[in-house]
């Protein structure tokens, strides 16, 4: 047992109560109602570094604050920079939760103590480990065994749009030697993981207006083209039968997948039984030729992330309404441009529309998907500390979601980022009864903390 283990072990009910903290504060960063919870995460997060042993402070952005502290006193040392977000999904549907989403509860379960919350595990949870990993070190020691960079923003959700040109404006404060992430899950439970691929992002929202207002669907219906029956079958022309999508050009910059990556995801032994019965399915189609785990990681997407018109309240109305509506996102591969797609599915949906109806598309958010380096040496150091903890090899895997700002680290800072998950794939982020392992928590504070050893023996 090392200094930092037990520094670790004797303070686990301060840990757990810190995280509840944080996890308390709704920090929703979509919701405008939200702003000042946002504004009040950012300072409690900058309080915590602070007391953790750096320097901290808030940069106001024309969105939500970011929040970044720094110990630069390891010389000729490595410097890594650590990016986490205290931002958060909203938590609808809210009678969904067992408790209230933001009265964070632990309960047990066959497999231990779970933290739920909504933030549990996406991302406070996770980039909390950094911040009591960082204060092991500096409790135990006085000083960190590499330079450490920490910055947590409050956009992830929404798409990081002011992290770039912070990133370019102070990309002399961020230079580092690499990016350590923890925003993605570990393989399997016990099963730490690399992450080295990430999906990209094109998202947008379509209206579908038909007849100036709502009518009544007795003395019009038939008659009037109703815009909600337009925009079901424009989005139905999106996909074929075989679960491909059908817009003109959309695959055109995706790279097929190479007969050595499809091995070794066929070594990862996804269990796509044990998917199915996660999420509460029969069939999981999927898109022909194809994997479930390939699919879920690998392949380009289209979905309606929600729809809606007409009248929607309980009870019945029977309306002919004026507008119909829908958010949709693309999840995109290597090479496929966010902007570009958004154009070919906006140009769909405005080719697939009926007489009598007009189109209007809004684009929103893109991100640009992400091949990790696995070579460098913070991938090495991550995968030492993690084996450490959990006594087993690290994985590589790809995952399925995005993390808009690990692009720009590329392209900005010339860094390679290394996303060192956590959590559990069935950690429910994103869903109702959000939750966080009470043991994955500890053992993520360990392997934060081994992590800036190990990156010292680069
Ligand atoms: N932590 C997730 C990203 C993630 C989850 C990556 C699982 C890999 C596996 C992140 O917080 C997230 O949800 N990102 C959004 C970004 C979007 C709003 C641009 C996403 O993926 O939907
Ligand atoms: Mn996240
Ligand atoms: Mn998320």
């Amino acid at each position: 047992m090392t200094t930092l283990d037990a520094w670790i072990d004797a303070h686990r009910d301060a840990h757990l109560d810190e995280l509840k903290a944080l996890l308390s504060i709704p920090s929703v960063s979509t919701a405008v109602e939200h702003a000042g919870d946002v504004k009040h995460a950012a300072g409690w997060v900058r309080d915590r570094l602070a007391e953790a042993g750096l320097e901290a402070r808030v940069y106001e952005t024309e969105g939500h604050p970011i929040v970044y502290g720094e110990w630069l006193g390891a010389e000729g040392a490595p410097t890594v920079l650590i990016y986490g977000h205290y931002d958060v999904q909203p938590a609808d549907p809210l009678e969904l939760w067992r408790n209230p989403p933001f009265e964070p509860t632990i309960e047990s379960t066959p497999t231990g103590d779970i933290l739920v919350a909504r933030g549990a595990t996406d991302d406070k949870g996770q980039f909390y480990c950094h911040v009591k990993g960082i204060q092991a070190h500096m409790a135990t020691h006085g000083a960190l065994p590499v330079n450490v960079k920490v910055l947590i923003e409050g956009e992830e959700e929404v798409g990081s749009d002011n992290l770039e040109p912070f990133l370019r404006e102070h990309a002399e404060m961020l230079s580092c030697d690499a990016v350590v992430v923890s925003d993605t899950p570990m393989h399997g439970k016990g099963l730490p993981s690399i992450t080295y691929g990430l999906r990209g992002m094109a998202a947008l929202e379509v209206t579908v207006t038909g007849p100036s207002h709502d009518l009544h669907s007795g003395l019009y219906g038939g008659g009037v083209r109703n815009p909600l029956n337009a925009l079901a079958a424009m989005i139905g022309s999106l996909h074929d039968d075989e679960g491909r999508i059908t817009i003109d050009g959309f695959y055109d910059d995706v790279e097929p997948l190479s007969d050595d990556e499809r091995a070794a995801f066929v070594a990862l032994n996804h269990d796509e039984d044990a998917f199915r019965a996660e999420v509460g399915v029969a069939d999981s189609p999927g898109e022909a030729g194809y994997t479930v785990y390939e699919c879920i990681t690998s392949r380009p997407t289209l979905d309606v992330n929600g729809m809606w018109g007409g009248y929607i309240q309980p009870g019945f109305k029977t309306v002919l309404p004026s507008k119909a509506h829908a958010k949709i996102s693309c999840r995109l591969v290597p090479h496929q441009d966010p902007d570009t797609i958004a154009k070919k599915v906006a140009a769909a949906l405005e080719a697939a529309a009926p007489t009598g109806v007009t189109v209007e598309v809004t684009l929103h958010h893109g991100a640009s998907a992400v091949i990790a380096d696995r070579t460098g040496f913070a991938v090495q150091a991550a995968m030492r500390a993690q084996s450490r903890v959990w006594g087993v090899d690290c994985v590589f895997t790809r995952g399925g979601g995005s993390i808009p700002v690990v692009a720009s680290f590329k392209n900005i800072l010339d860094a390679d980022t290394v996303l060192m998950g956590l959590g559990n794939e069935d950690d429910r982020l994103h869903s109702p009864n959000e939750k966080f392992g009470v043991e994955n928590y500890f053992n993520g504070i360990k392997s934060t903390a081994y992590l800036l050893e190990e990156l010292a023996a680069r």
